[in-house]
């Protein structure tokens, strides 16, 4: 029989994840409590979505016997992969949980008329290949500026990759697995709509700009 590959969407509706989202929508929170929530929110998002780590079982001594206790397998090597500029607010969480990850960034920005991704900047450790690839941008709109990232970043050919964002729209999680539907997402929230500019409905606004005190 053919293999088919499910496109799979995991909700991250933990209580502390859901209340700390819904301080950051809110309207009159300001940068510096919106930036300390989605480090917040990061670290917990990192935790669920390495789950599925394996672990080598390694004989330690405490401080009363010998015991075979468990630890991360040495060769299961990460790369977390921010989307610039609004991605670098869940690197630094997830960086903090996972400190052995590499780093890499891929720049695009929106052409306002059509909505389409332009990439502009792109550096990734040497050694991707080896790694598992968590790509990170809090918002899956329409899911155009995703898709150009996930398509440029497998050309690296990382060993795995999964996207995280804390908000997506239908749209974009739609639009992103008719494209990578081997690309696991993983969210805190799937929101309403779309509006007419692209902007997730009830949303947070533009993250980036709330992220940075730019507007
Ligand atoms: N990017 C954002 O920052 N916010 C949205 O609602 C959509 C895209």
């Amino acid at each position: 029989m053919p293999s088919v590959t499910v496109p799979s969407v995991t909700v991250i509706d933990h209580p502390l994840v859901q209340h700390k989202l819904t301080i950051m929508r809110q309207v009159e929170t300001h940068t510096q409590d919106f930036r300390r929530l989605l480090k917040e929110i990061a670290m917990l998002l990192a935790y669920e979505v390495t789950r599925d780590l394996p672990l080598k079982y390694e004989s330690i001594e405490t401080p009363l016997t010998q015991m075979q206790a468990p630890m991360l397998a040495a060769d299961k090597k990460m790369v977390i992969v921010s989307i610039l500029r609004a991605g670098q607010g869940l690197l630094d969480g997830m960086i903090e949980l996972i400190p052995t990850a590499k780093v890499g960034h891929i720049g695009l920005y929106r052409e306002p008329s059509t909505l389409t991704a332009v990439e502009y900047y792109l550096k990734l450790p040497v050694d991707v290949e080896q790694r598992d690839m968590l790509v990170v941008d809090p918002m899956l709109a329409t899911g155009n500026s995703a898709v150009a990232a996930v398509d440029r970043l497998k050309e690296a050919n990382p060993a795995s990759i999964k996207f995280v964002c804390l908000l997506a729209a239908p749209e974009g999680i739609q639009h992103f697995h008719e494209q990578h539907p081997d690309v696991p997402i993983f969210t805190a929230a799937i929101d309403e709509r779309l509006d007419d500019h692209g902007y997730i409905v009830p949303g947070l606004g533009d993250a980036g700009d709330r992220l940075y005190g730019t507007r």
